[in-house]
Parts: structure tokens; sequence; C-alpha cells
């Protein structure tokens, strides 16, 4: 009880004094009833951090808006002093979350962002396309939040930082080349993916592949396994049927005469 009545007193005193501080300072600007009428350029008599904080980091707060069009009052007269941003940010979906300094920590810097713990649906107020990929495509990165990885807004982390590559050296470009990372499963690769980006996990086939003597030896994986992993093309998709129809009839399987797709014998 003691403590709040010494508060109020408190209070009461650097409101008299503020008053007092206030017809010093402005008396050269004041309204039709006489009292003290403030000027942006008033501000920084008084305040140094955030004409300061502006100064350095303003951005649109500091072009497009000044001090007074923000705080349209002041105390003690004043109650209206902060400012609510829907005051002029309205209309959007994005306008619409909640705890707006949440992420924009600071209103003097609005781009100084702290994007801090698991966020995903205000990213999507602006990024929907990416939450429809993820959505559309379930997989394990749909399970964590954009901000598991994209912890800083605008970074984009290496594959490097959660992952070991199948085979030495590969960069993040390469894995994007097969990964479209908000998808990860929808492996789909160019037909010129080297063949030991796929004998990193098909190691057999590739030893078979060592041994034919034919043609077939020097193409990669993914020129008979187009498109998509793990995609089973047909011999007769691109030779369709070059021997006899009688051979053809009474063997079907080419396989029965050529043994292995991948160690073919001729
Ligand atoms: C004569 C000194 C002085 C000037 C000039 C001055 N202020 Fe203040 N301002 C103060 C003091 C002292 C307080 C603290 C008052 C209080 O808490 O009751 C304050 C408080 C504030 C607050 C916080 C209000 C709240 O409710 O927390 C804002 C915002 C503010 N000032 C903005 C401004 C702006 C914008 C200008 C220029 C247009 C300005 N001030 C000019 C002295 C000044
Ligand atoms: C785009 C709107 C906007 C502009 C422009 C703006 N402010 Fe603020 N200001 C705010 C908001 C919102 C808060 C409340 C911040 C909070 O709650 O932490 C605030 C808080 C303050 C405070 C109180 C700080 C505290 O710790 O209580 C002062 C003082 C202040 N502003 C002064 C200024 C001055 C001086 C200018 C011009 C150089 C200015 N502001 C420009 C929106 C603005
Ligand atoms: C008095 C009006 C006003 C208030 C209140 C206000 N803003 Fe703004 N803000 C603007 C204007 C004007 C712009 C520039 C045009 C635009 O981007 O809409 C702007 C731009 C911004 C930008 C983009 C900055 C840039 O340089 O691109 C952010 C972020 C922002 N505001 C956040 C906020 C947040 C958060 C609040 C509440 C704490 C807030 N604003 C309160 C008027 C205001
Ligand atoms: C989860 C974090 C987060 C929250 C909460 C948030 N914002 Fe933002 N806001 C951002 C990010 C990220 C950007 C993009 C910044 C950039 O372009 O560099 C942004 C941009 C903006 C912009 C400028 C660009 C634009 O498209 O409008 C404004 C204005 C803005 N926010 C206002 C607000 C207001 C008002 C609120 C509360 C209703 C709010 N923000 C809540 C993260 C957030
Ligand atoms: C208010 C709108 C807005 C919000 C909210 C927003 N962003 Fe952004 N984001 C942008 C803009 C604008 C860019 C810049 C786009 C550009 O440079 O083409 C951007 C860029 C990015 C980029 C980099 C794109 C590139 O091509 O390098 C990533 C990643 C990103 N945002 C992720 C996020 C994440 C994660 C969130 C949630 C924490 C988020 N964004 C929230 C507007 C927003
Ligand atoms: C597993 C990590 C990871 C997660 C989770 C993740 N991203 Fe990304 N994001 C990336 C990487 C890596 C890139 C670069 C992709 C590229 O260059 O093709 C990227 C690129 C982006 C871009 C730039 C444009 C684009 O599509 O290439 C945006 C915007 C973006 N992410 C937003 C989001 C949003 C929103 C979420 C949550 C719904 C999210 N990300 C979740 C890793 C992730
Ligand atoms: C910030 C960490 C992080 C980054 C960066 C990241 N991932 Fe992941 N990724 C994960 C986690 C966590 C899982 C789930 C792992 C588990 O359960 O073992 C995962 C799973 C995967 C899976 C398996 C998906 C499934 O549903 O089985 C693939 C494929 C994958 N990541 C590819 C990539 C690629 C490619 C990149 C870079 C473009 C990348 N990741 C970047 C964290 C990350
Ligand atoms: C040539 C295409 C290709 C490239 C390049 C590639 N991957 Fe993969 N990745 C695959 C295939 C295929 C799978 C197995 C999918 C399945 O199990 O059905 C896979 C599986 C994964 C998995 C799931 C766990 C596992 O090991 O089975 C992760 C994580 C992964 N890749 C990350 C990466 C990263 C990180 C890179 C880059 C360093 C990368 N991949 C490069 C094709 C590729
Ligand atoms: C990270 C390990 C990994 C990589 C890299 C990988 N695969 Fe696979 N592949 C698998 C797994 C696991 C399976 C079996 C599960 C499945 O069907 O998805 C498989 C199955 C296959 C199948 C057999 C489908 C069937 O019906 O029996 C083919 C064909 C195939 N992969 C081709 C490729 C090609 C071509 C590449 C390189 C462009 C490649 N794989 C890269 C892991 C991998
Ligand atoms: C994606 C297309 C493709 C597929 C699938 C394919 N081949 Fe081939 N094959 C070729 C091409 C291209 C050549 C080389 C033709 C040339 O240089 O005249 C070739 C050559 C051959 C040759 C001659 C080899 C030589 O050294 O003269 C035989 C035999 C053959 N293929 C059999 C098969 C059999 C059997 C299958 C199924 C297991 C098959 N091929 C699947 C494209 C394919
Ligand atoms: C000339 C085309 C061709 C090339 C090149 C080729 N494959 Fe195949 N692959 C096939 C055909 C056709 C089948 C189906 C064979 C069957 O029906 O028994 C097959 C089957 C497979 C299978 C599943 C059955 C098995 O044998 O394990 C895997 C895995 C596979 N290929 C991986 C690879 C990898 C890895 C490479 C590169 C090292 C590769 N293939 C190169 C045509 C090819
Ligand atoms: C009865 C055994 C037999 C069957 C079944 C068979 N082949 Fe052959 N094929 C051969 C022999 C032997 C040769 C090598 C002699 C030659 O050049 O005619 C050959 C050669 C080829 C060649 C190379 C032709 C050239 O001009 O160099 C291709 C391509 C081929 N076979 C594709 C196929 C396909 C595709 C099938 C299944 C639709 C198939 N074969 C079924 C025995 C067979």
């Amino acid at each position: 009880m003691q403590k709040k009545n010494t508060k109020s007193l408190t209070r009461l005193l650097s409101a008299l004094f503020f008053s007092a501080a206030m017809c010093i300072v402005f008396t050269h600007n004041a309204d039709a009833k006489g009292a003290a009428v403030l000027q942006p350029s008033d501000c920084i008599k008084c305040h140094s951090k955030e004409p300061r904080s502006i100064e350095e980091n303003g951005k649109k707060h500091q072009t497009d808006v000044t001090c007074l069009d923000c705080h349209v009052e002041h105390p003690p007269e004043g109650t209206n002093a902060i400012p609510a941003c829907s005051m002029c940010h309205s209309g959007e979906a994005h306008y619409q979350l909640e705890n707006c300094m949440g992420c924009h920590s600071d209103p003097h810097q609005p781009l100084n962002l702290q994007i801090a713990g698991d966020i995903t649906g205000p990213c999507l107020t602006c990024h929907e396309d990416q939450g429809f990929e993820m959505q559309d495509n379930p997989s394990k990165h749909t399970d964590v939040s954009c901000t598991f990885c994209h912890n800083v807004h605008g970074l984009i982390p290496d594959c490097s930082k959660c992952h070991e590559p199948h085979v030495a050296g590969q960069t993040t470009t390469e894995c994007l080349a097969c990964h479209p990372v908000h998808s990860p499963l929808m492996i789909e690769y160019p037909m010129t993916t080297p063949r030991p980006y796929c004998t990193a996990c098909h190691e057999e086939v590739g030893e078979l592949m060592e041994q034919t003597r034919t043609k077939h030896q020097t193409f990669t994986c993914a020129f008979c396994h187009r498109g998509e992993h793990p995609n089973v093309p047909l011999c007769r998709t691109c030779h369709g049927e070059p021997h006899s129809q009688t051979t053809h009839k009474k063997m079907p399987e080419c396989l029965e005469c050529h043994l292995d797709a991948h160690n073919l014998v001729k």
C-alpha cells in the first residue's frame, strides 16, 4: 500500500515537472489554448535513444512517417501516446497476426527482425506457395517449422548443416538437383546426373555396369532411369522389338538372352 502511494506521488511529481519542462521548451510553439505543441524536431531534446535508433535503421518509419504520426499524443495530457500498428497497417493477412512486436521487436527499426522459436503460420501470410508445397508433399521436412531451417529471415541453409552427403563433396546445389527442399521425397534428376551419385546407394548395380562390354557401359544411370526415382524403363521403350516377330513371340523377355540390364550380354 505504502509502495503504491510512493509510486503515484513520484508520478505526480514527474508529471508536474514534465509539464513545467514542456512549457519551458515549447513556449514558442503553442496551440490556440496556449498549450505546448510538439514538433518532431523537439523530441530529441528529451529523448535520445529513439531518434538515434530511427536515424540508424528506421527504413520507411524514418522516410514515410514522423514521430508525431505515430505518437499523436504525449503524457501527461495525452493517454494515446503509443500507437497500435493497425492504425496504419491493415487489410492484409499479414496485418491480422498477433503480437507484431514479437518479430518487429523495435518499431523504430521495423525491419530489424527477431525471429525466435518455431514459426510456420505467420510465414505463410507471405510465402503461401512454400506452405502448399510442404503440405501437398508430406515429408519429414513438413514436420519441422519454417524457422527450423530459416532461423534468420531470408537465410538459406546448406543441407550439410543437418545431413551427411551420399558421396563426399556433394554440394547443396547438387542435392537440390534431386531433392526440392520443400518436397524432398519428390526425387527427380537430370539425365546428366553422375553415376557415383546413384551407386552411392546402388553399389552392386554400379559394379555390374563396369563389367558389361556393350555400349550400355558408358551410360549414366539416369539416362535409362529417367525422371522420378525409382523409375524403371522397359528395353522396348528405347529399342522396340528389333528381332524377328517369331523370336519375340517365343521369348518375350529380352533378358532371357541379354541376361542382365546392367551387365548386358550381346
Ligand atoms: C521536455 C522533454 C520531452 C520532450 C520534448 C518530449 N518528451 Fe516524450 N517524454 C518525456 C518524459 C519525461 C516522458 C515520460 C513521461 C511519463 O512516463 O509520464 C516521456 C514519454 C514519452 C513517451 C512514452 C509514453 C508512454 O505512455 O509510455 C513517448 C512515446 C514519447 N515521450 C514521445 C515523444 C515524442 C514523439 C516527442 C516529440 C514529438 C517527445 N516525446 C518529446 C519528455 C519529453
Ligand atoms: C511507426 C511508428 C513510430 C514512429 C515513427 C516512432 N515511434 Fe516511438 N514508439 C512507437 C511504438 C509502437 C512504441 C512502443 C514501443 C514498445 O512498446 O516497446 C514507441 C515507443 C516510444 C517511446 C517510449 C519508449 C519506452 O521505452 O517507453 C519513445 C520515447 C518514443 N517512442 C519516441 C519516439 C521518437 C522520438 C520518435 C521520432 C524520432 C518516434 N518515437 C517515432 C512507434 C513509433
Ligand atoms: C502512423 C502510421 C504507422 C504506424 C502506427 C506504424 N507504421 Fe509501419 N509503416 C508506416 C508507413 C507509412 C510505412 C511505409 C509504407 C508501407 O510499407 O506500408 C510503414 C512501413 C513499415 C514496415 C516496412 C518498412 C520498410 O522500410 O519497408 C514495417 C515492417 C512496419 N511498417 C511495421 C510496423 C509495425 C510492426 C508497427 C507497429 C509497432 C507499425 N509499422 C506502425 C506507417 C506506420
Ligand atoms: C512471425 C514474425 C512476424 C510477425 C508476428 C509480424 N511480422 Fe510483419 N514481417 C515479418 C517479416 C519476416 C517481414 C518481411 C521482412 C522483409 O521483407 O525483409 C515482415 C514485413 C512486414 C511489413 C512490410 C512488408 C509488407 O509486406 O507489408 C509490414 C508493414 C509488417 N510486417 C507489419 C506487421 C504488422 C502490422 C504485424 C502485426 C499485425 C506484423 N507485421 C507481424 C514478420 C512478422
Ligand atoms: C510480410 C511478408 C513476409 C513474411 C511474413 C515473411 N517473409 Fe520471407 N520474404 C519476404 C520478402 C518480401 C522477401 C524477399 C523476396 C525476394 O528477395 O525476392 C522474403 C525472402 C525470404 C527468403 C529468401 C528468399 C530468397 O530467394 O533468397 C526466405 C527463405 C524467407 N523469406 C523465409 C521466410 C520465413 C521462414 C518466414 C517466417 C518466419 C518469412 N519468410 C516471413 C516477405 C515475407
Ligand atoms: C529443411 C529445411 C527447410 C525448411 C523446413 C523450409 N525451408 Fe525454405 N528453403 C530451404 C532451402 C535449402 C531453400 C533454398 C532452395 C533452393 O534454392 O532451391 C529454401 C528456399 C525458400 C524460399 C525461397 C524461394 C524458394 O522456394 O526457393 C522461401 C520463400 C522459403 N524457403 C520459405 C519457407 C517457408 C515459408 C517454410 C515453411 C513452410 C520453409 N521455407 C521451410 C530450406 C527449408
Ligand atoms: C536445419 C536442418 C535441416 C536442413 C538444413 C535440411 N534438412 Fe533435411 N531433414 C532434416 C530433418 C530433421 C529430417 C528428418 C530426419 C530424420 O528423421 O532422420 C530431414 C529429412 C530429410 C529427408 C528425408 C525426408 C523423409 O521424409 O524421409 C531428405 C530427403 C532431406 N532431409 C533432404 C534435405 C536436403 C536435400 C537439404 C538441403 C537442400 C536438407 N534436407 C536440409 C533437417 C534438415
Ligand atoms: C542423384 C540424386 C540425389 C542426389 C544428388 C542427392 N540425393 Fe539424397 N536421396 C536420393 C534418393 C534416390 C534417396 C532415397 C529415397 C528413398 O529412400 O526412396 C535419397 C535419400 C536422402 C535422404 C533420406 C535418408 C537416406 O539417406 O536415405 C536424405 C536425408 C538425403 N537424401 C539428403 C541428401 C543430401 C543432403 C544431398 C546432397 C549432399 C543429397 N541427398 C543428394 C537422391 C539423391
Ligand atoms: C540415398 C540412397 C539412394 C540413392 C542416392 C539412389 N537410390 Fe535408387 N533406391 C534407393 C532405395 C532405398 C530404393 C528402394 C526403395 C524405393 O523403391 O524407393 C531404390 C530403388 C531404386 C530402383 C529400383 C526400383 C524397383 O522397382 O526395384 C531404381 C531403378 C533406382 N533406385 C535407381 C536409382 C538411380 C538411377 C539413382 C541415381 C540417379 C538412384 N537410384 C539413387 C536408394 C537410393
Ligand atoms: C533409355 C534407352 C535405353 C534403354 C531403356 C535400353 N537401351 Fe539398349 N541401347 C540404348 C542405346 C542408345 C544404345 C546404343 C545404340 C547405338 O549406339 O547404336 C543401346 C544399345 C543396346 C545394345 C547393343 C549394344 C552394343 O554394344 O552394340 C543392346 C544389345 C541393347 N541396347 C539391349 C538392351 C536391352 C536388353 C535393354 C533392356 C534391359 C536395353 N537395351 C535398354 C538405349 C537403351
Ligand atoms: C541401359 C539402361 C539402363 C542403365 C544405363 C541402367 N539401368 Fe538400371 N535398370 C534398367 C532396366 C531395364 C531395369 C529392369 C531390369 C529387369 O526388369 O530386371 C533396371 C533395373 C534397375 C534396378 C532394380 C533392379 C535391380 O537390378 O536391382 C536398380 C536398382 C537399377 N536399375 C539401378 C541402376 C543404377 C544405379 C544404374 C547406374 C549405375 C543403372 N540402373 C543403369 C536399365 C538401365
Ligand atoms: C533369343 C534371344 C534374344 C532375345 C529374346 C532378344 N535378343 Fe536382342 N539380340 C540377341 C542377340 C544374339 C544379339 C546379337 C546379334 C545381333 O546383332 O543380331 C542381339 C542384339 C540386340 C541388339 C543390338 C542390335 C544391333 O543392331 O546391334 C539390340 C538393341 C537388342 N538385341 C535388343 C533386344 C530387345 C529390346 C529385346 C526384347 C524386346 C531382345 N533384344 C530380345 C538375342 C536376343
